[in-house]
């Protein structure tokens, strides 16, 4: 929720954070650990750190602008820009997000009552290892492939690599397991009970319980876009350049 500047320069770090936890991560990217500040408020904050209190206001603005126009856009995009575009969040995730709440995680305290801090702390690495591995492989060979397909259909065709690739991999395969590692973040949504913080005192374990639910969000449209704008664009391209392997074969 977008607040007030005049009234939000007053306001205290921890009711600032309360209100709105986006604000623990714009303070994070100007190199503010929010949970060493509580009471301090934000204009004092500011000034104690060298920081434009509209540079820091403007950043907030600018997170989360709505996806859905870029939903429809890629629709109707050739397949070379839609994987730019998961490479984008691909880039955002692993270098902006993930490391933001391993941070996150890595400085919670251990003594609150509950066992989230631990349970956090130890199943987060794996699924951040997982979530890597599962990257790379799409970028490394999925994408790749779509790549091989691409040029050979804009009449750049590398015949024997491509028909080496095509033996090799079946998108069909590709897809089915796609859909069952959906479950990655299963284990963090298990031990959170769904990210409900609705009873959840401690301010730093809110803030990380919120950024999570909407990481496992981002990473639902994220899925959506492979499952349903690229996979199918992913088929369609495979038939087409079937025949025109099957035309150079039948020409020579
Ligand atoms: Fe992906
Ligand atoms: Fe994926």
């Amino acid at each position: 929720m977008l607040q007030n500047s005049k009234y939000l320069n007053k306001k205290k770090v921890f009711d600032l954070i309360h209100d709105d936890y986006h604000y623990a991560k714009v303070l994070n990217s100007f190199g503010i650990d929010f949970y060493k500040h509580y009471d301090e408020n934000l204009n004092d904050l500011c000034v104690s750190k060298g920081i434009s209190f509209g540079k820091l206001l403007g950043y907030r603005n600018s997170l989360h602008e709505s996806n859905s126009l870029a939903h429809e856009y890629l629709k109707s995009s050739p397949i070379n820009l839609v994987i730019e575009f998961l490479k984008d969040n691909h880039n955002y995730f692993i270098k902006n997000k993930l490391p933001y709440l391993h941070n996150l995680i890595n400085n919670l305290n251990d003594n609150n009552q509950t066992n989230f801090s631990k349970d956090l702390k130890f199943i987060f690495p794996i699924f951040f290892e997982d979530f890597v591995e599962h990257i790379y492989e799409e970028e490394n060979y999925f994408f790749k492939y779509i790549y091989e397909l691409f040029n050979a259909e804009q009449g750049r065709v590398n015949t024997t690599s491509l028909i080496f690739m095509m033996k090799s991999f079946s998108i069909n395969k590709i897809l089915n397991d796609h859909i069952n590692e959906d479950s990655e973040m299963a284990g963090i949504r298990g031990i959170t009970k769904n990210y409900s913080y609705k009873n959840i005192q401690d301010l730093h374990l809110k803030v990380i319980f919120q950024e999570l639910k909407e990481f496992d969000e981002e990473l639902s449209v994220h899925s959506y876009i492979e499952n349903k704008i690229l996979f199918p664009k992913a088929f369609k391209l495979e038939k087409k350049v079937s025949k025109i392997l099957d035309n150079i074969a039948f020409h020579n």
